[in-house]
């Protein structure tokens, strides 16, 4: 696989295309914000990179939502493309262009491919028995049997396994089968079947997953497949099916599965006929170009096996690398409609900003197929103290001064050691491009996050707003915040894959035009900015909880994320140095609205850990006439017992909160960026239980 040498390359990216019944959820955009990322890195980098994607909109579950809506599969595909491409465009995937299985040029390349494997003598026809629906009169995927599990009786199991014990089996094995489209009972009926013959390709597989392109754990999990021996893969269905009917044959069409991946050649030769690139350079069979696909782990088999292996056949070239990841589980578990934390991404557009979950995923990911959790109090404390306190800070607390004493100019002349800080930054580049690039986000964010610590650092250490206010020291507070303005420059450059629009904000605060990975290597010297907005506002676990509530009262459709490994307590190293992080101050309020808050003294009678939750205390409050029980973020500063029995403030008239793990009757107060530099405010003096803070 290419390395990351700065030379120029041909890239194509995809991401897999998601099925055209159901709506975006955050499961989904774990894999679009990853290869996202990816393409505009490579961009970035200066590489010809396109990224493709399209709906995928044929296949028995389409056909039947459509009757079910009472419109045709036309009409219910064209509503979902539109759907996925806002909830996209709302997340900031920008794809070069995005298509549909069901089009002319994806019919004509599915047949090609089909017509070359079938002359080359790689597909063979079978008759097979399968269960019929009577009343429906259809043929009936595995996934639309029911009965009961003829391993663990449990009842109401698809036809292909059992949800309560994990038995794989065929449908015919269920016991009281019924037809989940009609509730009739279905029959055997038999019928000719056409295959691909994937076992006359083994011995390339074997080679080629072996071959660097996929990653180690797919590449033994494929193993375990290529030695027990490749069986022929059923590519057609009968009528009814929504799909493209297959050359010379009569009511036989396309699995879905054969002509999705080749949405991925047809959306790319689409955008070719409209942008000017060449179809072949990417696609014929000696290409020297880069493909990649980006897939969830449970299509594996699709994509490392059946499609190497029909390209093969087709005599068209293979992917250069097959990007698998795990799935998505939010607060430790599947992701739950009861609980709200089946968030759709439109939910989540209309309470949140993308960019918040953009850096939260990509802290968390990693080159492996491992799952990761969203874990929701820990993303709004991670957006904050990273995003929030440590890099937009850098800029808040400098262009003031640029603007105010020096007419927005930043200073041209750096003494050695300031020169020789830019420099440490600047020079972290290929490490940190070598982490994209392996897709290693979660290491590069935290290397990024360090320079942040360092650069508040030097802040802190030069104190600008000190020298500000001391006679002779002007060329000295000029060269402390025109360095603290470019090392903020540095880190945005090195944030820009994931943060789109701040990096485009923060552009527009510095007078750049878009900013490509080299030009991190020269400093800003004797240059102008603009006055400094707010780039990124704190996330609130209000906005949080409002969009978790009102996705516990929709009934949205998409698929369940599989239940997944809880991802490991990833506590950062960072957030046990004493950290400069400054929060800008908050907008103005009034008199009024602040007499509004109730803040009361209250003692802690009680306190004890909430097992489930990583960073809450549930704390009993004696606030003099009253009990109050309040959950609170601060697991991570204090053990409960050094708390039982001090004084602290707490906001007594905040309206009561539904949390999983009971009702919050108010806020105790607490300062600090986070993790176990966080301090709950612990008032003296004769103060008691009860009284009013004012
Ligand atoms: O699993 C899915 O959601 C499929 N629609 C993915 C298709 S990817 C590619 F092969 F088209
Ligand atoms: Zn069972």
């Amino acid at each position: 696989m290419p390395n990351t040498a700065n030379t120029p390359r041909k890239i194509l990216i995809t991401s897999a295309l998601p099925y055209a019944n159901g709506p975006i959820h955050l499961g989904h955009l774990v894999e679009y914000i990853q290869t996202d990322i990816w393409a505009r890195f490579q961009k970035m980098r200066g590489h010809t990179c396109t990224y493709v994607c399209a709906d995928d909109a044929h296949g028995t579950p389409i056909m039947l939502r459509a009757q079910a809506e009472g419109i045709t599969p036309e009409a219910l595909i064209a509503k979902s493309s539109e759907e996925h491409q806002a909830d996209f465009a709302g997340f900031n995937v920008q794809f070069d262009h995005y298509d549909s299985t069901n089009s002319a040029e994806n019919k004509a390349f599915a047949e090609q491919i089909y017509l070359t494997l079938k002359e080359k003598g790689y597909i063979s026809r079978k008759t097979i028995s399968q269960y019929y629906d009577p009343e429906k009169e259809m043929f009936l995927p595995d996934r639309f049997v029911k009965g009961t599990c003829p391993k663990c009786k449990t009842d109401d199991q698809y036809g292909d396994n059992c949800e309560a014990c994990g038995a794989t089996y065929s449908p015919t094995d269920l016991i009281n089968p019924t037809s989940a489209v009609s509730g009739a009972t279905p029959i055997e009926k038999e019928t000719d079947h056409l295959f691909f013959e994937l076992n006359q390709f083994e011995e390339m597989l074997k080679t080629w997953t072996r071959e660097g392109h996929l990653q180690t754990q797919i590449a033994n999990k494929l193993d375990e497949w290529l030695n027990s021996g490749l069986r022929g893969w059923d590519i057609s269905r009968d009528a009814p099916y929504f799909g493209f009917e297959i050359p010379g044959e009569k009511d036989k069409f396309f699995y879905v599965w054969l002509d999705a991946p080749i949405g991925y050649m047809s959306s790319f030769k689409t955008y070719c006929d409209q942008s000017g690139l060449n179809f072949d350079e990417y696609w014929k069979e000696d290409a020297t170009t880069e493909l990649y696909h980006f897939i969830g782990k449970d299509i594996i088999n699709f994509h490392a096996l059946f499609w190497p292996a029909m390209l093969t056949g087709a005599g068209f070239r293979k992917p250069t690398g097959i990007f698998a990841h795990g799935f998505l589980t939010v607060d430790g578990q599947k992701m739950s409609k009861s609980r709200g934390t089946f968030i759709m991404a439109k939910t989540y557009l209309e309470h949140l900003n993308p960019e918040y979950l953009r850096y939260y995923y990509a802290a968390k990911l990693t080159s492996r197929i491992d799952d990761i959790d969203l874990n929701l109090e820990d993303f709004a404390q991670r957006v904050n103290s990273d995003l929030v306190g440590k890099v937009i800070n850098i800029a808040s607390r400098c262009a003031g001064f640029v603007v105010k004493k020096f007419d927005g100019k930043l200073s041209g002349q750096w003494s050695p050691e300031a020169t020789a800080l830019y420099q440490s930054f600047a020079d972290k580049s290929e490490e940190i491009a070598a982490l994209y690039e392996s897709r290693d986000y979660g290491h590069a964010m935290r290397d990024i996050m360090a320079l942040a610590d360092k650069a508040n650092e030097y802040i802190a250490e030069t104190a600008p707003w000190v020298l500000a206010k001391q006679e002779g020291k002007e060329a000295e507070l000029h060269e402390s915040v025109s360095v603290g303005i470019n090392l903020f420059r540095v880190l945005i450059s090195y944030l820009t894959p994931v943060l789109p629009v701040t990096a485009d904000k923060a552009n527009a605060f510095l007078k750049l035009e878009n900013i490509a990975w080299n030009d991190i290597k020269k400093p800003l010297l004797d240059h102008e900015i603009t006055k400094f907005k707010p780039l990124l506002t704190r996330l609130e676990m209000e906005g949080i909880q409002k969009m978790v509530d009102a996705s516990a009262s929709t009934m949205n459709n998409g698929k369940a994320a599989p239940d997944g490994k809880k991802e490991r307590n990833d506590k950062k190293a960072t957030s046990k140095q004493p950290s400069p992080a400054f929060e800008p101050i908050a907008d103005e309020i009034s008199i009024e609205e602040f007499a509004k808050i109730d803040l009361r003294i209250a003692k802690i009678i009680h306190a004890e850990a909430v097992p489930d939750a990583k960073k809450l205390l549930k704390l009993t409050l004696d606030i003099g006439n009253e009990q109050r029980q309040v959950f609170a973020g601060i697991k991570s500063a204090y053990e409960p017992e050094e708390l039982i029995g001090k004084l602290t403030v707490m906001v007594a008239n905040l309206a009561p909160r539904k949390m999983r793990f009971g009702l919050s009757e108010g806020m105790v107060l607490a300062a600090g960026p986070g993790g176990s530099d966080l301090y709950i405010l612990s008032p003296t003096d004769g103060a008691t239980p009860g009284m009013r803070v004012k």
